[in-house]
């Protein structure tokens, strides 16, 4: 499959939404049902996602956004946010490109945040050399780099890159 991968505009929020908002179906029933809602991100607060720092960086096939994921510098660690790769392009290795390609943009270790009942998102990363965090080390990194509730923490999982493992961050 030939493609690009290029930092996202303004103009691919419609496209990001839409990929959001599709991807995220496969959450359903299978995340916590409290934890569900649709749209899963709405766009005010993609919108504000992007004014707290993600950039989203897309794959491109004739112009046309196949895929997304974001990248967010906090504090001294890089986050990968928001990956989602449309459902009839899935594994095609569009997710890993885009994985790899962001991993590069920086020299920080790299953290990932998923709901500990996406085995299929696990399973994807640990593919791409990012290990699972014990608990108490996953509830102390998902308070020090994210904003999210007491109820999220509980029900996902971090991944690092060996960059972390080897600062002993
Ligand atoms: C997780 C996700 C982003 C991965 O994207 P993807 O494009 O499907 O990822 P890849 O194709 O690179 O790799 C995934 C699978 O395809 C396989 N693959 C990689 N390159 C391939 C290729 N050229 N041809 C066929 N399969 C390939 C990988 O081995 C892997 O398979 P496996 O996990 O069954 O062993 C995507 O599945 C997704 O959007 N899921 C729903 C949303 C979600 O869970 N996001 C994570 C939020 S943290």
């Amino acid at each position: 499959m030939k493609g690009i991968i290029s930092p996202c505009s303004s103009t691919d929020l419609p496209a990001i939404f839409e990929i959001i908002c599709e991807s995220a179906q496969g959450y359903k029933g299978v995340i916590p049902a409290d934890r569900w809602h649709e749209p899963y991100m709405p766009m005010v607060e993609l919108v504000s996602e992007i004014s707290k720092g993600v950039k989203f960086f897309g794959y491109y096939e004739d112009d046309h956004l196949l895929g997304v994921m974001g990248i967010q510098d906090v504090k001294d660690v890089t986050l990968i946010r928001h990956a989602y790769v449309r459902t009839k392009c899935r594994s095609q290795g569009i997710g890993g490109k885009l994985l790899t390609h962001l991993s590069r943009l920086t020299l920080r270790p790299v953290l990932i945040g998923t709901w500990k009942a996406a085995t299929w998102a696990i399973h994807f990363y640990e593919q791409h050399g990012f290990a699972l965090l014990g608990e108490d080390e996953k509830n102390r990194v998902l308070k020090l780099y994210w904003t999210v509730p007491d109820r999220q923490i509980q029900e996902s999982v971090v991944l690092a890159n060996q960059r972390w493992q080897v600062k002993g961050f």
